[in-house]
Formats: C-alpha cells, structure tokens, sequence
C-alpha cells in the first residue's frame, strides 16, 4: 500500500499538461486582436451614415464623412496585415465595439431630435476614437515588438488617422457646438428634474 508521502510524491512528479492557454504568445494575442479590430471597424463603417445624416453643423458632418472614407481604408489596412501574416482576413466579435455603438444608437434616439444632437454625436464620436486609439495603440507597439515592420508602419497610418479624427470632434465640440448644445437647452427650457 502506498502512503501518503509517496502518492503526494506521484502527484508532484506527473508532467504538468499544458493547457490550450499556457501555449499562446504575443503573435496569437496580436491576431486576435487583428480579428477582433477588423470586426470592429467593418460594425464602425456600417454605424457611421446614420452619424453623419443626423449631424446638423456642416464641417462635423463633413468631417464624419471623411473619417467614414478614411475607415474604408482602414479595413483594407488591415487586410494587408492580414496578408502580410499570411493568413485570409476573418473577424472575431468585439464585445467593446458592440457596446459602444449600441450605446450610442440609444443616445442617437434621445438627442437626436435636441439641440444637443451634435454634442452627442461627438460624444459617441469620440468614445469610439478612443476604443480605436487604444487598439491600435497596443497593436502597433506589438508589430514592433514582433518585428512586423510592414504591419506596424501599416498600424501606425491607421492610428495616426484616428488621432486625428479624435482631435477634429474636440475642436468642433470646444470652438462652438458645446455652446450651441447649451443654447439649445436655455432656449428649450427642458429642464430635467
Ligand atoms: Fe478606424
Ligand atoms: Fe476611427
């Protein structure tokens, strides 16, 4: 019969398997999020016409317009990533995005027709940017480090386009829709209790 020290023993000597996850490393978790950004901007693409039909001030509507061409370009970035890697571009859900773009329908339906429209178009705008800036901050940085100097530079592009579409709603929020969005309200006399 064996005893206790010695079936321990059998237990700490057995080879640890390794599971699916202990296997994984940067150049899994950088295709993941390659899938997962993809999805993303593919749902962005799709959410930004109504964005830019509800905008009333004519240079955000002009600037939405151009960050929706600017977003078509990047989903063919990354399906030059995707082929750099050598792999067919395929998207995985992003939970985040979904989130974001659900949230900002629903802000959509109850500014929409306000004085605060454009304010809340901003708003959701740029909570997008943001999700967009973070991604392909950590993604770029993840190229580098994996020495994919072609789909870092490719990153970059993309991130350096967000950047500027996220400084563009902030310029348009401060210089005056802000003002107009409080006008709206002053005018309005809707004052929520
Ligand atoms: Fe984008
Ligand atoms: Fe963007």
């Amino acid at each position: 019969m064996r005893t206790q020290t010695q079936q321990n023993e059998t237990v700490k000597s057995a080879p640890k398997r390794k599971s699916s996850s202990d296997v994984k490393n940067l150049d899994d978790l950088f295709e993941h999020a390659l899938k997962d950004i993809y999805y993303a901007e593919k749902k962005i693409l799709k959410s930004l016409p109504k964005m830019i039909k509800a905008a009333h001030d004519e240079e955000l509507k002009e600037g939405l317009e151009n960050h929706r061409q600017e977003t078509e370009g990047h989903v063919s970035k990354l399906e030059q990533v995707f082929s750099i890697m050598g792999k067919a571009p395929k998207a995985v859900k992003c939970e985040a995005i979904d989130g974001i773009l659900t949230e900002a329908e629903e802000v959509l339906q109850d500014f929409g027709k306000s004085k605060a429209c454009d304010a809340a178009i901003i708003f959701s705008g740029q909570a997008v940017e943001h999700y967009e800036i973070t991604r392909y901050g950590s993604m770029h940085a993840w190229a580098t480090s994996l020495g994919m100097d072609d789909a870092a530079e490719i990153l970059e592009s993309i991130l350096e386009e967000e950047k500027a579409a996220d400084h563009k709603l902030t310029d348009l929020a401060e210089s005056r829709i802000n003002f107009a969005a409080e006008e709206g309200e002053e005018a309005a006399g809707d004052v929520e209790e």
